[in-house]
């Protein structure tokens, strides 16, 4: 497990939330309304274009590990997979809102995943940690059964009165959606054992280790964990960078990934990265 370090970026966050999980060391504060998304059309100091940045120079070959060269994926095929479905209008409020608010949402590919995994998943019930403005609610609720329930958790009251706007212009039922304003850690120790299906993490990064914690206890077997911003403005895997956000992203992805018992995991380069594990059987 790596050791955490404080370093310049911490002075630059909001106010230092404590926390118990065991999964961490440091302290960590939360950076509620700034999270930031290289890849969001709506990011405030972003540009307004969604073009995710290719592995590799745009066209350039890479050479396998046997020696064989590779085609990479370029930057139009990269812009493509991330907005091979379009959204619709309720999605796009909800992205406005999110602008206006200066909250970052989940990239139209994570948008597009969530979807698909949580109809894969035959969601009935989610929970979700960062509700923002709703755009990431609107693309689990495309996904989950007709009468599932999503439980979404986030500390910002108006961003939650803003998501459930969207959600009732939407057309979605006020019983399909528990909105739980308050810190994620304070409220998912309160949700039931082995209750969910599909459990989405897009809170605080420095709290992405307990919230994995706190995942595996809340999923059945066999439900699935989705993290989002995994791959952080690339910066999880560049070994020169140490933050503490990029730290504590590496120690969600070696939990996964160590605890092969418990999870069936991989790491989906989409939107600003998304990792998505399978909770093994008991
Ligand atoms: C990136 S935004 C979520 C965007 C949302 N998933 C979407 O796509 O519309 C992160 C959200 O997490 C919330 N948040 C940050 N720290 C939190 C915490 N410790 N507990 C609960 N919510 C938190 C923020 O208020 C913010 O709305």
């Amino acid at each position: 497990m790596t050791t955490r370090k404080t370093t310049k970026k911490a002075a630059s966050q909001a106010p230092a939330a404590t926390t118990t999980g065991s999964g961490s060391t440091a302290k960590r504060s939360t950076s509620a309304a700034k999270m930031h998304d290289i890849f969001s059309p709506t990011a405030p100091d972003n540009p307004p274009v969604v073009e995710p940045a290719p592995p590799a120079p745009a066209g350039a070959e890479s050479a396998e590990p046997g020696g064989a060269p590779r085609q990479g994926p370029d930057q139009a095929s990269w812009a493509l997979a991330e907005h091979f479905r379009h959204e619709g209008p309720e999605a796009a409020a909800a992205r406005e809102a999110a602008a206006r608010s200066g909250i970052v949402p989940v990239a139209p590919g994570v948008a597009t995943m969530l979807t698909f995994l949580a109809r894969t998943a035959r969601a009935r019930s989610v929970v979700e940690i960062g509700s923002g403005t709703g755009v990431s609610g609107l693309a689990l609720f495309a996904g989950m059964a007709g009468d599932g329930v999503l439980t979404s958790i986030d500390s910002d009251p108006e961003a939650q009165r803003v998501a459930r706007g969207v959600f009732r212009d939407a057309g979605i039922p006020s019983n399909r959606f528990r909105l739980i304003t308050g810190d994620a850690l304070s409220v998912m120790p309160k949700l039931s054992d082995a209750a969910y299906d599909l459990v989405f993490v897009d809170g605080d990064k420095l709290e992405y280790a307990e919230y994995i914690e706190q995942a595996q206890r809340l999923l059945r077997a066999g439900g699935v964990l989705v993290v989002n911003n995994a791959l952080w403005n690339n910066l999880v895997a560049d070994p020169a960078n140490d933050d503490n956000e990029t730290i504590v992203i590496r120690e969600a992805l070696e939990a996964v990934t160590t605890m092969e018992t418990a999870w069936i995991p991989a790491l989906l380069p989409v939107g600003n990265g998304l990792l998505v594990a399978s909770r093994a059987d008991d």
